[in-house]
């Protein structure tokens, strides 16, 4: 059976990992999968989080299964970062909730459900986006079509293009929006654009779908929720598919969530029974650690606080590597202008780099990047700011 099977090609952004570790040359610079990073190279285990842990495994008293959706208070925790403390959302039984293993899981999850439930053929991707979306998207048997999004002359959101689009997507497809500091380009609706794009949902009905997997790496923790918050709105029905890995920095936990928001406090349940099926069949019931991890922190005000001055740090040390980062490619006189890097949300820069210039930074320079010119910014170090941007220069 198995000797007639094509081997698949590596994966973009994790396959790149596992090649920049077998890279020998010392000097190499990773700025491929985004994960958050410190000065040193390290990806920390935030305070709060080892607070948390070391609280966990004082009173932990037992490892049985969790339920199917997972932790309820996890549930009511996520829900209130997605809608703001006290919102109508957190505790009315319209939203519900899902503990899933990350980001990638809930989408998953949500995808199945779609399919099977919502009978939804299609979904809408922006163009571009993260490379995995058409994955998780086809292994639901779901066909995805693209939305143009990123103007690659202006370096910014091609915003009537994307109206335009998504003017023509019929009811009952999904379109799936990246919640904040979209995924490879840094670039986000603004306030007014994200109102009308929740008014055109409404008006056309296709179900909003937000991929929410970077809350606090552009503005804040409730900042960066704009755009959900301007759904609700609109809306009554739309999913969520969060993750707590870079926020919390619980990469490797897998804890993310999927939140359900339908019309009615009944058809919520409803849904969710067949969402709780979905996972049954796939993995049963999702991991605890990194859930109580999360729950722990989020319940107890000290911690909370602690995590929200521990998320400002990497979203400003991000800012400042931009900065350094520009800086440096205008002092060594490059004639394209970078300043776009500053106004990009999140972990990363779409850097214009093509193709070509991307595989002589990896072949001739050990700098290893997607291969659509995605930095991940938090790569960048002050020890390797100049190496990199000299390099940089040099394919230019
Ligand atoms: C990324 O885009 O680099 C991250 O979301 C990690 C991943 O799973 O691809």
């Amino acid at each position: 059976m198995f000797e007639n099977i094509i081997a698949a090609p590596a994966d973009p952004i994790l396959g790149l990992n596992d090649a920049y570790k077998s890279e020998t040359r010392t000097h190499k610079i990773n700025l491929g999968v985004g994960v958050f990073k410190d000065e040193s190279g390290n990806t920390p285990i935030l305070n709060a989080v080892k607070k948390a842990e070391a609280r966990l495994l004082e009173t932990e008293t037992s490892k049985s299964y969790l339920s199917i959706s997972g932790i309820d208070s996890y549930g009511k925790a996520v829900r209130s970062l997605l809608f703001g403390e006290g919102a109508e959302l957190v505790n009315s039984g319209r939203a519900v909730t899902a503990q899933a293993p990350g980001g990638t899981g809930a989408l998953r999850i949500g995808a199945e459900f779609l399919a099977s439930q919502g009978g939804v053929k299609k979904v809408w991707i922006s163009d571009p986006t993260w490379a995995n979306h058409y994955a998780i998207f086809k292994s639901a048997n779901i066909e995805s079509g693209s939305y143009r999004y990123y103007d690659a002359a202006t370096k910014s959101l091609d915003f009537d293009a994307m109206y335009q689009d998504l003017s023509r997507v019929p009811a009952g497809d999904v379109v799936l929006l990246h919640g904040c500091c979209h995924n490879p380009t840094g670039v986000d609706p603004t306030a007014e654009q994200w109102k009308l794009l929740a008014e055109l949902a409404k008006e056309k009905g296709w179900l909003p779908m937000l991929d929410f997997a970077y809350q606090g790496f552009a503005k804040g923790v409730d900042e960066d929720a704009i755009g959900l918050r301007t759904f609700v709105e609109q809306v009554d029905e739309l999913l969520i598919a969060s993750s707590f890995s870079k926020n919390f920095g619980l990469y490797n936990e897998r804890v993310g969530a999927l939140t359900l928001v339908a019309n009615t406090t009944e058809q919520a349940a409803t849904a969710f029974s067949q969402v709780k099926s979905v996972i049954r069949a796939n993995y049963s019931n999702p991991p605890a650690h990194g859930a109580l991890v999360v729950t722990t922190v989020l319940h107890d005000a000290e911690l909370k606080a602690e995590w929200i001055g521990e998320l400002a740090d990497m979203r400003n040390r991000i800012h400042e590597l931009r900065e350094a980062l520009v800086a440096k490619l205008n002092a060594l006189g490059v004639d394209q202008d970078f300043s776009f890097i500053l106004t990009q949300n999140g972990m990363f820069s779409f850097s214009g780099l093509n193709k070509d210039q991307v595989e002589r930074l990896k072949s001739e320079f050990a700098i290893y990047m997607v291969s659509s010119g995605r930095i991940n910014i938090a790569g960048v170090s002050l020890s390797n700011l100049d190496y990199l941007c000299e390099s940089i220069a040099k394919v230019l």
